[in-house]
């Protein structure tokens, strides 16, 4: 099927959860998907039906409250995984669109099925079409994937194609499930497949790219120039090991190079940088600053040279326009005299449900205390505000109840602090390299978690001195990795509430659905 549409598959809640410690919650999904629909990506796949019942409850919520995306579950070729995911998007098949899909795969390169799967060719052929008629009983809306294309044998792809599309399928979808490609084969492989396969024109092609190599977006984008309409790709090239393409650099690649491709996508591109920040916020990877796009660098030009010619005529250093992909566009949104009814709407419009009333005036009360702290407060020190708020209804072991740090030149840096360890209070001193050290080891002298600490960022939310400062910790124990966030005006606090997050994660275990782990 040739149009000049490139669908746009957003795999953020399914491959993009499965970065380390990336895992989300209903609530953190629910938030991400209102904001891709916002951004109109045509497909969401909202996560793995089969891998835990939350995942699936995940799904099912997903699938209920999007009506503008086709909600679609990740399914493997086993009748088990199909049917949980046909459940799954039960709720999207009674929407008048009926926008539920199905999204099935199994490998197909001999190093696949002879070392992991253990099934021969003809077996695979069988499972493959099998799995595209179980998921036909659900929706007419199902795609094929065939893992590990990029390593398949081209007779044996074309047999699978021909095979599930006979059956039913209606997207193909050819992944480089390892990053191995680069663009010139990969666009090849593309052309060959739809010149071979029997009822190519009947589907939409798709690829599906990992960026181990760096060539993701420009490998899906070959693809797209090879006859592929559909990408798959995440916010901010989340994804397992070094990432899937990234949206934002694939949208904006074919709408600024609409003279080359010629083709269209339904993104509002503008909605690109908070979706960005969203997803970030949640999942606790902050954007490098020079990351295309949604980098905080992207379009700041520092050079005299290109500073003065900028001034002249905008366009002598700038393809495209900050505004454009959502820059700029952080509107101040409320100050200390906003009122809850002002609150609680604009949260509606962020798409943002805190579920109950109680739970919206523990929300505002925090708010409050914030604008205190702080003059303008702009939709990301909302999102980050309700972020904690959903941390905080999380079934917390420990809560931070006082800190406070001594730091003094000359001086070893001091901290001393007390924790709510579930109903007792404890307290704690400890002194450390800089505050940060030290409040760390004062929380560690009450818990000692035996946690390894494996990364700690701080970025501002917004601009200024006043800025909440946003923390992420990652921490691993006993296998697991969990990335804790706080944010706070007072870089230090929001320090202990991100470390905190971290351990009280670590003790739920049910609490993030990560299907992979
Ligand atoms: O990378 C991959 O092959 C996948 C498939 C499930 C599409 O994520
Ligand atoms: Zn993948």
């Amino acid at each position: 099927m040739t149009t000049n549409e490139v669908i746009i598959f957003d795999t953020t809640l399914r491959d993009g959860e499965q970065s380390p410690g990336a895992a989300m919650t209903k609530e953190e999904k629910i938030r991400i998907a209102r904001q891709l629909e916002k951004l109109g990506v045509n497909v969401i796949e909202a996560g793995f039906a089969a891998a835990s019942p939350g995942d699936f409850d995940a799904i099912h919520t997903v699938a209920d409250l999007i009506h503008n995306s086709t909600v679609c579950s990740l399914a493997r070729a086993s009748e088990k995984d199909v049917r949980r995911a046909g459940e799954a998007i039960q709720p999207a098949m009674q929407h008048a669109e009926k926008n539920g899909r199905i999204h099935t795969f199994i490998a197909t390169s001999k190093i696949h099925m002879e070392n992991k799967l253990r099934m021969t060719e003809d077996q695979v052929v069988e499972r493959a079409v099998q799995a595209v008629k179980w998921a036909l009983e659900y929706t007419n809306d199902v795609e094929f994937s065939a893992e590990d294309a990029v390593r398949s044998e081209m007779d044996f792809l074309v047999r699978v194609f021909d095979a599930v599309i006979e059956a039913g399928a209606t997207t193909i979808n050819v992944p480089d499930t390892v990053g191995y490609s680069i663009p010139a084969p990969w666009g090849e492989r593309m052309a060959t497949l739809i010149a071979r396969v029997k009822g190519a024109d009947k589907v939409v092609w798709s690829t599906h790219c990992h960026n181990d190599l760096g060539m993701a977006v420009a490998n899906s984008l070959s693809a797209v120039a090879n006859g592929a309409r559909q990408v798959e790709c995440t916010i901010n090239g989340l994804g397992e090991r070094a990432g899937n393409a990234s949206l934002e650099e694939v949208v904006m690649a074919i709408r600024t190079r609409k003279d080359f491709f010629n083709l269209e996508t339904r993104i509002d591109a503008t909605q690109i940088v908070p979706a960005s920040k969203l997803v970030s916020t949640i999942t606790g990877y902050p954007v490098q600053p020079n990351k295309a796009i949604v980098g905080a660098n992207a379009f700041a030009h520092e050079s005299g040279i290109h500073q003065d010619g900028v001034l002249k005529h905008r366009e002598t250093y700038e393809i495209m326009r900050a505004e454009d992909v959502g820059w700029n566009t952080n509107k101040l949104t409320l100050g200390k005299l906003s009122g809850r009814n002002a609150f609680r709407t604009r949260l509606r419009e962020l798409g943002i449900d805190l579920g109950s009333e109680d739970a919206l005036n523990a929300a505002f009360a925090r708010f409050k205390a914030l604008a205190d702290k702080k003059s303008e407060i702009f939709d990301e020190d909302l999102h980050a505000l309700v972020s904690d708020e959903f941390i905080s209804e999380d079934n917390e072991q420990y809560k931070l109840v006082f800190l406070k740090v001594a730091s003094q030149t000359g001086e070893v840096p001091h901290a001393v602090i007390t924790l709510s360890d579930g109903d007792e209070e404890k307290r704690a001193e400890a002194e450390g390299g800089g505050p940060v050290d030290a409040t760390f080891k004062a929380i560690e002298n009450i818990v000692d978690s035996g946690a390894e600490l494996l990364l700690y960022s701080v970025n501002n939310i917004t601009s200024g001195t006043d800025a909440q400062g946003e923390v992420t910790v990652r921490l691993s124990k006993g296998g697991r990795i969990v990335n804790g966030q706080g944010a706070d005006t007072d870089i230090v606090i929001a320090s202990a509430k991100a470390y905190l997050n971290g351990l009280n994660k670590l003790e739920t275990k049910a609490e993030k659905l990560n299907p992979q782990v």
